[in-house]
């Protein structure tokens, strides 16, 4: 059932072209225009939504994190991302024209089922974004938009996370749309660069021989750094996640922005810094902050361990490795750059010679608070 790979979560990490096209699936009619039948929210309501707060834990609300970008930008509805376990105990302000998705793999994370029950009471309508069919938190939802990222049995979500932010990502073009938003006017265009996102995905993992080298190289390292900036900093985070539960390695993700403001203070030689940089084409000259940002911890001894577009020869001068990664529209970036740093993970979990599958203290379903 590991389809000839060594470990669940090398295999899942290499079914993430199917976990991304299978969630697109069947959501476009043959115009192109989105149909989410099987989100049994009246429109009505659905157009009346004032606010949508998303609530998930880990790796879901990272998922949460990067959605966030895009769904205030095509719908302009202010959007609030929560860990689930602080949404509940926090006197949350939701009314009946709070929209609150939850984002579980699972269906079945006790803190996160506990958000959406507390959400209910306080009269919120409540979408579920779930990868698991029949389980507890859809069932108890108003609605549900599955992912369709097949089952994931490695601990460490690694696909799941691919197949959340698509479905994330529908449901923003969707809402745009049905608020008559130009981005939902646009929407068949987006979802059309998000059906080209599978065979990016396909091409980078035919690259990766020089992450599983850096992998081993770096067994020994005590601590790893990641930097990202606007949709790469929960990527960042996630990179660091990936690395705290499967290698056991000290790691932070940092937004690039706060660097000055503390983080830097940790930079000394030989630190190894992973830096997400954004697409030359982002707006706001973000690319050229984190290019900066690049050179000044580089000055400081970091070895810099660089995600980048292809074609972006600006980073090249401040780089120990560039990572290639394909090129997309800045909010699709995402989807590109988390596999690198999860195929990072793997391979120094391995090159330590622990359980990939079944990392130390961590259940796959965590159903307890
Ligand atoms: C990290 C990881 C966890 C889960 C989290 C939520 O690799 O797997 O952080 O993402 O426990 O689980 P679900 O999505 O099942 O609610």
């Amino acid at each position: 059932e590991k389809s000839g790979y060594d470990t669940f979560m090398e295999k899942e990490i290499n079914d993430q072209p199917h976990a991304v096209a299978d969630t697109l699936l069947g959501r476009t009619d043959a115009d192109g225009n989105l149909r989410l039948d099987e989100l049994h929210i009246e429109e009505d309501e659905l157009r009346a939504v004032t606010k949508i707060v998303i609530v998930a834990c880990g790796t879901a609300a990272y998922a949460g994190m990067v959605a966030k970008y895009a769904i205030e930008r095509w719908t302009r509805i202010p959007v609030e991302v929560e860990l689930a376990h602080e949404f509940r105990y926090r006197d949350p302000v939701i009314d009946g024209h709070t929209l609150v998705v939850s984002i579980s793999q699972s269906g079945e994370t006790m803190d996160t089922l506990m958000a959406v029950r507390h959400a209910k009471e306080l009269g919120a309508k409540t979408v579920s974004i779930c990868n698991t069919h029949g389980s507890t938190i859809p069932r108890e939802s108003d609605a549900v938009l599955y992912t369709h990222a097949g089952p994931e049995i490695a601990v460490a979500s690694t696909k799941a996370f691919l197949a959340q932010i698509t479905a994330s990502y529908i449901l923003g073009l969707y809402l745009a749309s049905l608020r008559g938003e130009s981005y939902g006017r646009d929407a068949a265009e987006i979802m059309a660069e998000l059906q080209g996102v599978p065979a990016k995905i396909e091409e980078l993992l035919t690259t990766m021989d020089r992450v599983k080298e850096i992998a081993y190289f770096m067994a020994d390292s005590r601590s790893v750094l990641f930097l990202g900036r606007h949709v790469g900093y929960p990527v960042a985070m996630e990179g660091a996640l990936k690395l705290k539960e499967l290698a056991y390695i000290h790691a932070e993700g940092f937004a690039a922005g706060e660097l000055k403001h503390g983080p830097i203070a940790l930079i000394e030689p030989g630190q190894p810094v992973f830096v997400i940089v954004p697409s030359p084409d982002s707006e706001h000259g973000l690319h050229g902050k984190v290019v900066s940002n690049i050179q000044e911890i580089r000055a400081r001894g970091a070895r810099t361990l660089v995600i980048a577009e292809e074609g972006d020869e600006d980073v090249v001068p401040f780089a120990d490795e560039v990572i290639r990664v394909p090129r997309t529209s800045p909010l699709l970036a995402p989807l590109l750059t988390v596999v690198p740093l999860q195929v990072f993970a793997l391979h120094l979990s391995t090159a330590k010679g622990l359980d990939v599958d079944q990392p130390r203290n961590l259940a796959k379903s965590v159903t307890v608070e």
